[in-house]
């Protein structure tokens, strides 16, 4: 039976990965990305590396009529979407509690959790009909630990969780699964180009001595995604190096805190 996964913000980076992986399984593929012609760009990568079918889709942000007509489009093409992955976010970079525009603010949680809320309640409509289907956000260990002048990225994180697992429990009867993945840090353009001093930022420190690669997340994706887990629900999955476990980074030759408890 042909299968079908969409993923937000996947014409590059973290997303075009998790596409590539489950285009890899030989899922259609539906790109989602505020530039349409970078979602067809990728769409079209897709299709000459895996044979598979894909197709981009343009998103406006926070525009439930455009979230529909999109799961409409994918409709009338055939589909019934097996599998909806939220990786687009607003990361909320630089935004200083004490002045930050409200309006600001605001957009960080309306991306990250109403604009979620939209695609996983249209994605969740196809999958009660298709009897079952797979949701996976793609969250942050920030929802649990807080970095700075990121208030608005943090409680956004920390909300869709909460989202996640009350769409888990309500959907759970029509045979949806809701899952999470928590990366830490991954290493993207930015890490790589060490925009905002990234690589000197606290989560490179990890027990595992490496961050994340985009194919890490895309396999926890692909893990929750999937039949692979077909008994998991409500569930997170931390893919940080073990970052978070930490109750402060051990960094190497900084200094010697291995010694006896104060
Ligand atoms: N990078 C990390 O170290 C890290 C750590 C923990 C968690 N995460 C999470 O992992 C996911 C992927 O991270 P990433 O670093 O690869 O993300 P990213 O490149 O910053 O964002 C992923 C995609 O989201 C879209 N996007 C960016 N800003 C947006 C905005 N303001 N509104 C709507 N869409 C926007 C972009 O796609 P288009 O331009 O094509 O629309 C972008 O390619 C995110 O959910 C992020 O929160 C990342």
């Amino acid at each position: 039976m042909k299968r079908s996964a969409f993923i937000t913000g996947a014409s590059k980076g973290t997303g075009f990965a998790i596409a590539r992986r489950f285009a890899g399984e030989g899922y259609e593929v539906f790109i989602g990305s505020r530039s349409e012609a970078s979602a067809c760009a990728a769409a079209k990568k897709i299709e000459e590396e895996y044979g598979v079918p894909a197709r981009g889709y343009g998103m406006k942000v926070f525009d439930e009529e455009n979230v529909k007509a999109i799961f409409q489009d994918i409709r009338s093409g055939g589909c019934l979407l097996d599998c909806l992955v939220l990786n687009a976010a607003n990361l909320g970079i630089r935004q200083e509690g004490l002045t930050v525009p409200i309006s600001e603010f605001m957009d960080v949680i309306n991306t990250n959790m109403g604009w979620n809320f939209m695609l996983a309640r249209q994605a969740a409509l196809q999958m009660r009909e298709k009897g079952g289907g797979s949701i996976v956000f793609i969250n942050s260990n920030t929802a649990y630990r807080a970095i700075p002048d990121r208030i608005a990225y943090g409680a956004s994180k920390s909300g869709a969780l909460g989202m996640m697992r009350a769409m888990a429990l309500d959907w759970g009867k029509y045979g949806i699964r809701v899952n999470a993945v928590l990366p830490g840090m991954i290493k993207t353009d930015r890490w790589e180009n060490n925009y905002n001093d990234c690589r000197n930022a606290p989560s490179n420190y990890t027990p595992l001595g490496d961050i994340a690669e985009f194919e890490d997340v895309a396999n926890a994706a692909w893990y929750l995604g999937s039949s692979q887990s077909r008994n998991t629900t409500g569930a997170e999955l931390t893919v940080d190096g073990g970052n978070m476990i930490q109750l402060y980074p051990l960094i190497p030759g900084a200094d010697d805190r291995t010694g006896p408890a104060c």
